[in-house]
C-alpha cells in the first residue's frame, strides 16, 4: 500500500457501498487466514457489513467456523441473553446466520455484579485475547462525539480493557435499541484505546452526516483524548471507509480521493 504506516481514507458514495467494500476486507481476510482473530463492533454502522457477510457465508464465499472473535465491549448490568445485550445483538446479526462457533466468540461478561468481579472480568478479557494471539483485524465505528468502543472523550490513549461510564449523548444514541433512556446501561465494560491499537490492521467505518464532526476531528485533527479516535493517526495500518456524507467536512477530501485512485491502479497492476 502506498504511504505504509499511515491511515488510509477510503470515501465512497454511500452506505452500502462502505458495506460492500468492508465485506470485502472482513472476507478476504478469514479465506486467506480461515483461524483469524477479528475484532468486532455492535451498533447501526456495521449491520450492513454483516448482512453481507452472512449472505457471503451462506452462498459458500467464505467459512467463519474456525475464526475466533472478540467484541469491543459489553452493558455492565445486562445478562448475555438479555434483548439489548451486545451479546444478543452479534448472535443475531452476525455469529448465528453466519455459521461461526459461538465457542470462540467473546464478549466481555457484563452480568457479574460486583466491583471487584468486574476488575477480574476486565483482566480475564485482556488474557484471552492475548491467549487468542492478539486481534488479526479488528472493525470500529466511530460515536458522534468520536468515541471508539466505549472510549469516551478523555480517554487514556493507553487505555486497557475497563469499566468506563457511558456520557449522556451516548445513552441518548443509544436509546434507540431501548424502549426508553432509563433503560440504557449507564456502565460498560470496553476494550481500552491501547487495547484497540495493538490489533495488528483496524478497519473503522463511519456514516451519515451525524458522524462528519468527528470524522473531521479524528483524521485531520491533533491526536488528543478529547477525540479518542485520533489515536488511531498512530497505527501503522488502519483504514477508515467512510460514505461521502461522512467525509464533507474532511478540508483534503480531494487529496484522500486521489490517493485512493492511485491505490487502485497500483493494487489492479496499471501503470501510475
Ligand atoms: C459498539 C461501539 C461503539 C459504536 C459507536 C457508533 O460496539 O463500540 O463505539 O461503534 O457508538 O455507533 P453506531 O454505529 O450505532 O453509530
Amino acid at each position: 500500500m502506498i504511504g505504509d504506516k499511515v491511515m488510509r481514507i477510503v470515501i465512497l458514495e454511500n452506505a452500502d457501498q462502505v458495506a460492500t467494500a468492508a465485506a470485502d476486507v472482513i472476507a478476504s481476510t478469514v479465506q486467506r487466514h480461515p483461524e483469524a482473530v477479528l475484532g468486532l463492533a455492535t451498533g447501526g454502522t456495521p449491520l450492513g457489513t454483516y448482512q453481507k457477510l452472512v449472505e457471503r457465508a451462506k452462498r459458500g464465499e467464505v467459512a467463519f467456523d474456525r475464526v475466533t472473535t472478540f467484541n469491543l465491549d459489553e452493558y455492565v448490568g445486562l445478562p448475555a441473553d438479555h434483548p439489548q445485550s451486545y451479546c444478543t445483538f452479534m448472535r443475531r446479526h452476525l455469529f448465528e446466520p453466519g455459521g461461526f462457533a459461538l465457542e470462540r466468540c467473546y464478549l466481555p461478561n457484563g452480568s457479574v455484579t460486583t466491583w471487584q468481579d468486574l476488575e477480574e472480568e476486565c483482566r480475564r478479557y485482556e488474557t484471552l485475547i492475548q491467549r487468542a494471539g492478539g486481534i488479526d483485524l479488528q472493525l470500529l465505528g466511530i460515536g458522534a462525539d468520536g468515541h471508539i468502543a466505549f472510549n469516551e472523550p478523555g480517554s487514556s490513549l493507553a487505555s486497557r480493557t475497563r469499566v468506563k461510564a457511558l456520557t449522556e449523548q451516548t445513552r441518548r444514541d443509544n436509546a434507540r435499541f431501548f424502549s426508553c433512556i432509563d433503560e440504557v446501561p449507564r456502565l460498560a465494560i470496553t476494550m481500552g484505546i491501547g487495547t484497540i491499537l495493538e490489533a495488528r490492521r483496524i478497519l473503522l467505518l463511519a456514516t451519515g452526516e451525524q458522524k462528519a464532526e468527528a470524522v473531521r476531528a479524528f483524521v485531520e485533527g491533533p491526536v488528543s483524548a478529547q477525540v479518542p479516535a485520533s489515536a488511531l493517526q498512530l497505527h501503522a495500518a488502519t483504514v477508515v471507509m467512510l460514505d461521502a456524507p461522512a467525509a464533507t467536512l474532511l478540508a483534503r477530501k480531494e487529496y484522500y480521493l486521489s490517493m485512493e485512485r492511485i491505490q487502485q491502479r497500483l493494487e489492479a497492476g496499471l501503470p501510475l
